[in-house]
């Protein structure tokens, strides 16, 4: 608890839980007043900071839906001084079963939802001459999952749109980053885990490809976000920030002789 975020005005999309959740609370615990917009009204369970958290329904994937919101924020709130584009989805499957509608539907909800909000919020951003977009993209931006082709096109979109944002709303006095999360324990891959009978095999096998040997929380992404949304960051502009115990840094060897030399350097 703090207040780094005092007397600021932010948004997060796809707050009601998950990853999204997790930074709508921790925003609002260094007293930021933060609006959750999301498709449905779930309100989240009492937390210290509940009474700076407001909720409003949300589309990111529709034009009408995002315009009304942000006229609704600036109306009741008065300003908006930190965008969150966290809203997300994932589809499984290989790419000759991939429809033209869950393709479509991917681009909308990760990539055109992220625009829109941009699109509609800036002017705001504009007018008060300061502002932090904060994207949330994935380690999928620059590596990839098998069956994640058009989930892995949609995140790097999404560092694509940061560096542009970046660039060319720098001048205004605003700044765009992306955190790229890696595995984080939340609805969007347990069914990806329930897709094998022993869970903890796969959870103990997960943690493996982890150097820090588990992995993470949404609690850690949303520290992340905080440091990218206060003035602590504020000549942090462009850059995709992986949050991912490191996962990406490791070149994979078979685990079996992974374990073999931990063994042999141990006796040793
Ligand atoms: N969980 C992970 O391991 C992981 C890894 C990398 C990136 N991410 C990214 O993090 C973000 C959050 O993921 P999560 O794991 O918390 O997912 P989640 O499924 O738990 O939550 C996603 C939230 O987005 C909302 N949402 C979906 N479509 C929406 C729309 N059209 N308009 C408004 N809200 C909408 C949902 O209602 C839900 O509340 C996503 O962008 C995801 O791609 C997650």
């Amino acid at each position: 608890m703090g207040n780094r975020l005092s007397g600021k005005s932010a948004i997060v999309t796809g707050g009601n839980r998950g990853i999204g959740r997790a930074i709508a609370e921790r925003l609002a615990d260094e007293e930021a007043t933060v609006i959750v917009g999301d498709l449905f009204d779930e309100r989240p369970a009492p937390v210290s900071s509940v009474e700076r958290l407001a909720f409003m329904p949300l589309d990111v994937t529709k034009e009408a839906s995002v315009r009304t919101f942000v006229d609704a924020v600036l109306q009741k709130f008065g300003r908006i001084d930190v965008l969150v584009n966290n809203a997300g989805i994932v589809i499984h499957k290989s790419i000759d079963e991939q429809t033209i509608e869950d393709w479509d539907r991917l681009m909308a909800v990760n990539l055109r939802g992220p625009f829109l909000m941009a699109k509609y919020v800036v002017p705001e951003m504009r007018r008060i001459g300061s502002g932090t977009i904060v994207n949330i993209g994935s380690v999928e931006g620059y590596m990839v999952n098998p069956w994640h082709t058009a989930y892995a096109a949609t995140k790097a979109g999404v560092h694509g749109l940061t560096l542009g944002l970046a660039v060319d709303l720098g001048p205004d006095g605003v700044r765009c980053n992306t955190v790229c999360p890696g595995w984080i324990e939340t609805d969007l891959n347990r069914a990806y885990v329930e897709l094998h009978p022993d869970r903890s095999l796969v959870e103990r096998e997960l943690a493996q490809l982890h150097p820090l040997g588990r992995i993470g929380s949404p609690k850690e992404i949303a520290n992340t976000v905080l440091w990218l949304a206060s003035d602590e960051s504020n000549f942090v502009s462009g850059e995709m920030i992986a949050v991912d115990g490191a996962r990406t840094k490791k070149i994979s060897l078979p685990s079996i002789l992974d374990e073999e030399y931990r063994a042999k350097l141990k006796k040793a």
